[in-house]
């Protein structure tokens, strides 16, 4: 099973569940489909929303159950927020949605500028409340790490407070420019490859995940 590796920060969580290591291998065959692909996108982001939400906050409401009144554990505080990082993170956020359906939804859309290489931002969508919600970060593929870590200071500005990130996949030069930029940030990711390549690809990977999940090249 997949575990954290002991030379991590204690930030980031490694989602070991057996379910999720074979959805993600499922994911990673060259051979699966669009649909086949984005259904197993789906399903992998459900399991680590439940991974993510472990420490929600319950408070006791009394109900009325047909028998009788009891005091009932019930979600406390504002719902949480999803924010997806153009345009794969909607893959995730969908399935996020599947388990925490009245979850907001935030945007974000950033692109690398060709020449300083640094990220641009060109859409930001976000609740008014983002400051008084916890906030999941999403984005499928972890690579260089500069559009998470960008997106992450971007929400701080917008008077984010509780944040995490979640990704599919993270390469190792990712996860350290993210945590470093982001010390205070839980990231939670399904496995940390071996490595980036000279194109930001990461190995083994799984390819593009914005083409495998909307079928584009
Ligand atoms: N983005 C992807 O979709 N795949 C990678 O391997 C790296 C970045």
């Amino acid at each position: 099973m997949a575990e954290t590796p002991a030379q991590m920060p204690k930030q980031v969580t490694v989602i070991g569940h057996p379910l999720v290591q074979h959805k993600l291998t499922l994911m990673r065959h060259k051979e699966s489909s669009t649909g086949k692909f984005r259904q197993l996108a789906r399903e992998i982001s459900l399991l680590m929303a439940y991974e993510l939400t472990r420490d929600l906050p319950l408070e006791m409401r009394e109900i009325q159950t047909p028998m009788e009144t009891m005091q009932a554990p019930i979600l406390a505080g504002k719902k949480l927020c999803i924010v997806s990082i153009l345009r794969a993170g909607d893959g995730i956020a969908e399935g996020m949605l599947d388990l925490v359906p009245s979850a907001r939804v935030g945007h974000i859309g950033l692109y690398r500028d060709p020449k300083t290489l640094e990220p641009v931002e060109y859409y930001l969508k976000l609740p008014e409340d983002v400051g008084e919600r916890l906030v999941i970060v999403v984005d499928p593929m972890l690579a260089t790490g500069h559009s998470a870590a960008a997106a992450l200071t971007r929400l701080k500005q917008a008077g984010a407070t509780q944040l995490r990130f979640a990704c599919l996949l993270a390469a190792p030069e990712g996860m350290k420019v993210l945590t470093e930029a982001h010390p205070d940030v839980p990231v939670f990711t399904c496995s940390i490859d071996r490595e980036l390549d000279s194109h930001a690809y990461i190995r083994p990977g799984l390819g593009d995940a914005g083409d495998r999940l909307y079928g584009t090249k």
